[in-house]
């Protein structure tokens, strides 16, 4: 598969990241047995992740910003360019030795999401996106999947920490939904739910109060899979609400008509 410089080079940076992490991920079963905990040991592993990442791409492409989860925004001379990193989505997961946790890198070209990657080290699996180009998981064109009813339907979704957003909702979103699918499913990286819904694992997908380099590289994948993403009002703009739903047409459009029912207060209900 011939694949373009851009993606070549935020795919060099991933796996020389995704290297790092992956010895670190080797070292956390030891550390789960100790009194201490592994939670520092993680955090380290996530700053060097996103060293890695921001040196990489620093030199392969000199002055474009970057935003990254743990380093904040670093403005660049180039300021068409930015890069969104989120250098260790899922750190529950790997906190606790569960092989599902991710890389997840875009690029932004004036303001539009053109690339994205997301890595896990852990099993290997590389999925990639570029505007107009299609999404790939390794070298297999990725399709959302064609499943047309909710209640045949595989459904993925977030849920906030207790300390953030607004239990009650997210009470009502699960149960509203759970009624009516035919498997909800929590797995707990961001990135990695949106890159299986490219990959048609599953059909559908929702959570709120998200960030933007937990979300950027997720959404060039679905989009250039054929699926939808939105906010919950159906705009353009899950970046900025931190809302997101994205499934194919008719998943997305049946779990938006959900969501905002199951959102409603009684009164607004009746
Ligand atoms: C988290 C994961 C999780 C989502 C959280 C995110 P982190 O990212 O994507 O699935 O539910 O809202 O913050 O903290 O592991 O990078
Ligand atoms: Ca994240
Ligand atoms: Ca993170």
């Amino acid at each position: 598969m011939l694949r373009s410089a851009l993606l070549n080079v935020m795919i060099k940076a991933a796996r020389k990241a995704g290297r790092a992490l992956k010895r670190d991920f080797g070292e956390i079963e030891q550390l789960q047995v100790s009194l201490k905990g592994p939670a520092n040991f993680v955090t380290a592993a996530d700053h060097r992740a996103e060293e890695i990442l921001r040196e990489e791409l620093e030199q392969a492409r000199p002055g474009y910003g970057f935003l990254g989860e743990e380093g904040g925004r670093r403005e660049g001379s180039d300021k068409t360019h930015t890069w969104i990193v989120d250098p260790l989505d899922g750190t529950m997961n790997f906190l606790h030795g569960i092989p599902h946790f991710a890389i997840s890198l875009a690029l932004e070209r004036e303001g539009a999401i053109v690339a994205g990657i997301v890595y896990n080290p852990a099993t290997d699996d590389l999925f990639s996106a570029e505007r107009g180009k299609g999404a790939f998981l390794n070298d297999h064109r990725l399709r959302v999947a064609a499943r047309t009813r909710l209640a045949d339907a595989v459904v993925s979704c977030g849920l906030p920490h207790p300390s953030r957003g607004d239990a009650a909702i997210e009470r009502r979103n699960t149960a509203a939904v759970q009624e009516r699918v035919a498997g909800l499913r929590r797995y707990g990286a961001a990135s990695l739910d949106l890159a299986w819904v490219a990959a048609g694992r599953f059909d559908g997908y929702w959570e709120r109060n998200l960030s933007p380099w937990d979300v950027a590289a997720g959404v060039a994948l679905v989009r250039e899979a054929g699926g939808y993403v939105t906010d919950f009002a159906g705009g353009d703009a899950p970046f900025v609400t931190g809302n997101i739903i994205a499934g194919n047409e008719a998943i997305h459009r049946e779990l938006m008509r959900t969501l905002k029912e199951a959102g409603k207060t009684p009164d607004e209900r009746s």
